[in-house]
């Protein structure tokens, strides 16, 4: 039996991403980047940094206070711009008004980068037994559901309608020439976590929101060409942000906490470089290690030979599974599809004949 051959001919996917190569963050000048929850943490590192780096930056979060004051000090000292836009995730009405105002604050007419960051987790209620002798459990609190899985399909929904409508765009390529000009980009960058990866204990619904981030991400990649839009993942351990409550502090205790500039340079490094298309990247503390034959990542300890180790902080987590797991699916589905085509049309007539039959209660 011949052994299945990739094709990544057929790849809508950037090959796995080179973390030792360096960018150009200068690329992100000239940008429109609308993001959602930027007033703290990852939100507002990246707009620092963008905004910095000559780009327009449009803010949407809940946090008024915050983030009015963020893009006040950031207009007093870059080149770029940051605008300040109420707007509350879970609200529908509320995100196409921020999709209209960074059109309407956007220097060249359109939106080149929508990240979708907004996210919140703490206290989940949805194992709590608190109730076990009422004769029925209230129902349950879903804002953190709401948060960070309904508000990021509503990012996602939006970016879909304006991404490609962005003038001077055009549909995303391995081959695209990173620029601060033309041609423009249309981008959707996704906030996952560790949490997409794997379990994260007492936190059901926000590992359950950010799994499905990760489906969201997955399932949009294989479809990127259709509307043009390069779709990309961060999914950070661990981050020193407001977002880790004090309890969890106490539990992390020890623990290599991630910072904030890590996320910002992965992040950067995804909105600068228009030739990266589907790909992940998980952060994490940084570190000194080397890559073994068989791919993994080992530790340098100190005080052993640091040859062919380098420091870093992000690793590709789906670095192959373009060529296994996704490609296996086009496989599979191409095998469904020859499958219907041998059937032709007299197939097709003898399932309507069924089901006819069926829904007046024949053959059930
Ligand atoms: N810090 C971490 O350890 C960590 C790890 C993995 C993933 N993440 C993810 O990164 C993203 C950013 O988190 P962070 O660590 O910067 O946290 P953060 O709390 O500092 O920032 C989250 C921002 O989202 C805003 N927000 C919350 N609810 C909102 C709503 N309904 N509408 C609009 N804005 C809203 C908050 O006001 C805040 O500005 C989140 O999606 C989070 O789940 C964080």
């Amino acid at each position: 039996m011949d052994t299945y051959t990739p094709k990544p001919a057929a790849i809508l996917q950037s090959p796995p991403i080179d973390i030792t190569a360096p960018y150009d963050a200068a690329w992100v000048g000239g940008k429109v980047i609308l993001i959602t929850g930027g007033a703290s943490g990852f939100g507002a590192g990246f707009v620092q940094n963008w905004a910095q780096h000559g780009a327009t930056v449009i803010v949407g979060d809940i946090n008024v206070q915050k983030g009015d004051a963020l893009c006040r000090e950031i207009n007093k000292q870059s080149t770029g711009k940051a605008h300040f836009v109420y707007c509350d995730v879970t609200d529908w009405q509320s995100q196409v008004n921020l999709f209209k105002q960074a059109v309407k604050l956007s220097p060249h007419g359109g939106i080149d980068c929508v990240v979708a960051n907004a996210g919140i987790a703490g206290r989940d209620i949805l194992q709590e037994g608190a109730h076990l002798d009422a004769a029925e459990p209230p129902p349950p609190d879903f804002k953190i559901i709401n948060v960070n899985l309904t508000g990021v399909l509503y990012t996602t929904h939006l970016a879909c309608f304006w991404l490609p409508k962005n003038p001077g765009s055009s549909i995303c390529s391995i081959d695209s020439k990173p620029s601060t000009t033309s041609p423009r980009d249309r981008h959707l960058l996704l906030l996952g976590s560790v949490a997409s990866l794997g379990p994260i204990a007492i936190q059901p619904q926000y590992c359950a929101a950010k799994h499905a981030v990760l489906g969201l991400f997955r399932t949009l990649r294989v479809t990127s060409g259709l509307q043009g839009i390069r779709v990309n993942l961060l999914c950070p351990y661990f981050i020193d942000t407001p977002i880790v409550t004090a309890g969890v502090r106490f539990i992390l205790a020890g623990g290599a906490m991630g910072k904030v500039e890590d996320v910002v340079d992965a992040g950067t490094r995804f909105v600068a470089d228009s030739r990266i298309l589907g790909r992940a990247l998980a952060v994490g503390p940084r570190m000194r290690v080397r890559q073994k034959e068989n791919g993994e990542w080992e530790l340098v300890m100190p005080g052993s030979t640091t040859e062919g180790s380098i420091e870093a902080a992000a690793f590709e987590p789906y670095a192959d599974d373009w060529t296994d797991q996704d490609l296996w699916n086009r496989n599979f589905v191409q095998l469904i599809n020859m499958v219907q085509a041998g059937r032709g049309w007299i197939g097709w007539a003898q399932d309507i004949v069924k089901a006819i039959l069926y829904s007046v209660g024949i053959g059930r």
